[in-house]
């Protein structure tokens, strides 16, 4: 038996503006973002992106047993991962997904002002296997998913990868916007940041790694490995490929073939963050390498999360490969 998973009593304000435009934030919007967070059990959210009806709601979500649920704090992987899996369930075929129902409404916990509901209402009539992209921490997640309903593909990514994969998503090519890194780094050493702690985050699903619907992988070695990885997800998930089928999966999970199925699927509107935004899938695919922190950490920076990561994580035996 688990342990009970403490619960904090809810809150949370009302949104109050439309949702800023990641990649094109400038430090004063980012700012005003990383500030007006509201606090749930803990956690802070995106009152815009993440009401707070819709984590409570989380607390009766009713999970299928064959919902897939990728789960990773942000940055750490999740379209590519999505993009895995909804390949081995289109036989690796990339037009066979039909992406407008996939992939319109980000993750399971969000709502975005082009929706007319949120997400998890939405996802009452898709037709299964569901999948869903969620960052939601351990004590938020539908609590069906600890009752061994549904399975789950966790990933992971070093801290380093991850701070800088965020701060340059969040301000992307807006030049204004990069003075704000010691900023952006400083926060997400704390329990402050937006989505929690990639420290708590980590270690609360890094303890999962043996229940049986939990596959916990790590960004470093899905790009070491893709096939294994691929073929892991497919048999976690109960598809049987070919190896034909496996190799395609491979083959068009690429930077470069995911590049050209998010332009196409930006050109065909499929997930909008805000009315008449014209492209933001192909935004999630930047460099997609590891090691990236070297570009972006100071010596003392890298020091510092050093210590940090020894501080929260000694002992937890989750380690990883930094280049
Ligand atoms: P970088 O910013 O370091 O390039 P998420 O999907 O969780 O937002 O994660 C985004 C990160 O995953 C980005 O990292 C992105 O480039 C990388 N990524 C996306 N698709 C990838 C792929 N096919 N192969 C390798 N990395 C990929």
């Amino acid at each position: 038996m688990k342990a009970p998973i403490p619960r904090m009593a809810a809150e949370g304000p009302k949104p109050e503006m439309s949702a800023p435009i990641p990649g094109q934030m400038s430090t004063e919007q980012m700012r005003k973002v990383m500030s007006m967070t509201y606090k749930y059990r803990g956690v802070n959210f995106q009152p815009m992106l993440v009401p707070v009806e819709n984590l409570k709601a989380m607390e009766t979500f009713q999970v299928r047993d064959d919902d897939i649920f990728v789960l990773t704090y942000p940055k750490c992987g999740t379209h590519w991962t999505m993009e895995i899996v909804y390949l081995i369930l289109a036989d690796g075929y990339p037009e066979k997904i039909n992406r407008s129902e996939k992939m319109s409404f980000g993750a399971l916990e969000m709502s975005m002002p082009t929706m007319p509901v949120p997400a998890y209402k939405m996802a009452e009539d898709l037709p299964s296997p569901r999948v869903f992209p969620t960052h939601l921490p351990e004590n938020i997640l539908p609590p069906q998913i600890f009752q061994n309903k549904g399975k789950v593909v966790f990933v992971t990514r070093n801290p380093k990868d991850c701070v800088t994969s965020l701060h340059r998503f969040l301000t992307g090519s807006n030049p204004n916007a990069k003075d704000n890194w010691s900023e952006v780094f400083d926060q997400f050493l704390t329990d402050e940041m937006m989505n929690g702690s990639w420290f708590n985050f980590n270690l609360s699903y890094w303890k999962h790694r043996h229940d049986s619907n939990f596959l916990v992988l790590k960004y470093e070695d899905m790009k070491r490995d893709t096939k294994s990885v691929v073929i892991a997800i497919a048999d976690h998930i109960g598809r049987v490929l070919s190896d034909e089928a496996i190799d395609r999966v491979v083959e068009n999970c690429s930077m470069s073939a995911m590049k050209k199925s998010y332009k196409k699927a930006d050109e065909e509107k499929v997930m909008l963050f805000q009315p008449g935004q014209k492209e933001n899938l192909v935004k999630f695919l930047r460099k997609g390498t590891v090691g990236d922190w070297k570009n972006a950490l100071t010596v003392a920076q890298n020091e510092r999360m050093d210590e940090v990561y020894f501080q929260k994580m000694a002992g937890s035996g989750l380690t990883f490969e930094y280049e």
